[in-house]
């Protein structure tokens, strides 16, 4: 079977803690934070991973490993003859958007390796950094070539089924990823004025929770676990029947958290004391991190494996969303995994063609008076993301049943498991009711 090439082989913690760690957590949730009243956002961020993340993963997980399809296969398998795929049919839309402008951004991890190598950012103040950055953001088509380069590696290693082999290096890559982190955190708490960054990320002020925050906030989670379009469904069908769905759920959901709030410690400790604004948004990530590179000991290397780890958590992030896609083409419409691969990476990349040329300022590709990139990150996250999610919880809570649900998840009764009703009571109730108070009063 074609997905074997993909899938079987893969160690599953890792290739799900692979597709959740990556350019959202690094990059989108320093931007959301400190675009959405910082403390306030964090807490509210922290409460929906703990009561809405990991149910919401246990869901899609189970969905997946029980019906072994992808993401549309398995509402069809389930429910057949109902609207039921349709949710998978939109997951399949949502990757294609994501790609769109993810590999835009994976893209600049590539510009940014070539400058850290060239020693491009040694001794310059801020604002130059900040200016070279918006001329880089600005040249339309520089962005869509590197885009492109990068949904070519993708597509590359989807086609060649060598998941098995990044599966190797992410093993060792991403705890790198992890530790240098740590080393840029204490660099950038160590800075002149870095309290001030400190206070903003944990000390919340519950006035600034708005609709716009919550919205956000849950937008975050689902995107930065890469939950709510199928992604876990496909690789919950690729789990075996032996393996733990609770403790992976449970890995996979604490490790990116983890990765969110070290990125937002080195962020905004720097920000703060470089006089970044934290609402700055692509600028606080691309032009912060150069400047504590600059300031530190072995900031040359420091700066080149920084930037080529950050390309290698997006390439396993993005792997997934094509996979998505790929895993569709394959098994629903019967197309060759070849010709499936290519041709949903053409669709990425024309896609991503006008999401990079909209990023240059004074842009007229633009939908509702957002630049055409914002407006596929926010239809992404912050309406489809949480439609599926809210439908993948009421499948699971309303027609699978709390039986079948723990027929998996406990691996036909063998594996032990405390706070069932808990988790059951959360996926029913309280987990679509959250949903839609939050998509509401969001969008209100
Ligand atoms: N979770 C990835 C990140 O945080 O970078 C992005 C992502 C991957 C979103 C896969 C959605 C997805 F299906």
């Amino acid at each position: 079977m074609s997905r074997d090439g993909f899938g079987s082989k893969l160690g599953i913690v890792a290739a799900a803690a692979g597709s959740a760690v990556g350019l959202g957590n690094i990059y989108r949730f320093p931007c959301e934070l400190g675009n959405n009243g910082g403390g306030a956002f964090l807490l509210v961020y922290l409460m929906i991973v703990l009561c809405l993340g990991i149910p919401v993963m246990l869901c899609e997980l189970v969905i997946g490993r029980k019906t072994q399809r992808n993401s549309i296969g398995a509402f069809k398998l389930l429910k057949p003859k109902t609207a039921w795929p349709v949710i998978g049919y939109m997951g399949v839309f949502c990757a294609f958007i994501i790609m769109a402008f993810y590999c835009t951004i994976a893209g600049w991890t590539l510009e940014y390796i070539i400058k850290a190598v060239g020693n491009q950012f040694q001794g310059k103040d801020l604002a130059t950094i900040e200016q070279e950055f918006n001329a880089f953001h600005n040249m339309g088509w520089r962005n869509v070539l590197w885009g492109s380069i990068f949904i070519f590696l993708t597509a590359f290693v989807v086609f060649k089924g060598v998941a098995d082999g990044i599966e190797k290096y992410s093993k060792v890559l991403m705890p790198m990823l992890l530790l240098i982190l740590v080393v840029l955190a204490i660099r950038s708490l160590t800075l002149p004025g870095a309290r001030a960054g400190l206070k903003f990320l944990f000390h919340p002020d519950f006035s600034k929770i708005t609709g716009d925050v919550l919205i956000s906030a849950l937008g975050q989670v689902f995107f930065s676990l890469s939950m709510g379009m199928g992604v876990l469904i496909t690789y919950g069908s690729y789990i075996k029947k032996d393996d733990n769905l609770a403790t992976t759920a449970l890995s996979v959901t604490l490790s990116d958290t983890l990765v969110a709030v070290l990125a937002g410690i080195v962020i905004f400790p720097a920000a703060f004391s470089f006089g970044v604004k934290p609402t700055e948004g692509m600028g606080l990530v691309f032009s912060t991190l150069p400047m504590i590179f600059n300031q530190m000991p072995g900031g040359y290397f420091f700066c080149i494996i920084f930037f080529v780890l950050l390309a290698v958590a997006a390439l396993t992030s993005t792997i997934s969303l094509l996979e998505v896609i790929v895993a569709y083409f394959v098994e629903e419409l019967h197309i060759k995994r070849g010709w499936a691969t290519v041709i949903a990476s053409l669709g990425c990349m024309v896609l991503g063609v006008f999401a990079s040329l909209s990023l240059r300022d004074g842009t007229s590709i633009t939908i509702a008076g957002m630049s055409f990139f914002n407006s596929l990150d926010f239809l992404s996250a912050k309406i489809l993301l949480p439609i599926g999610a809210f439908f993948t919880v009421i499948f699971v809570g309303w027609l699978l049943g709390k039986t079948k649900f723990f027929e998996e998840i406990t691996n036909q009764g063998s594996l032990k498991l405390s706070v069932k009703g808990v988790i059951f009571f959360i996926i029913k109730f309280l987990a679509p009711l959250a949903i839609a108070f939050i998509f509401i009063t969001g969008l209100l």
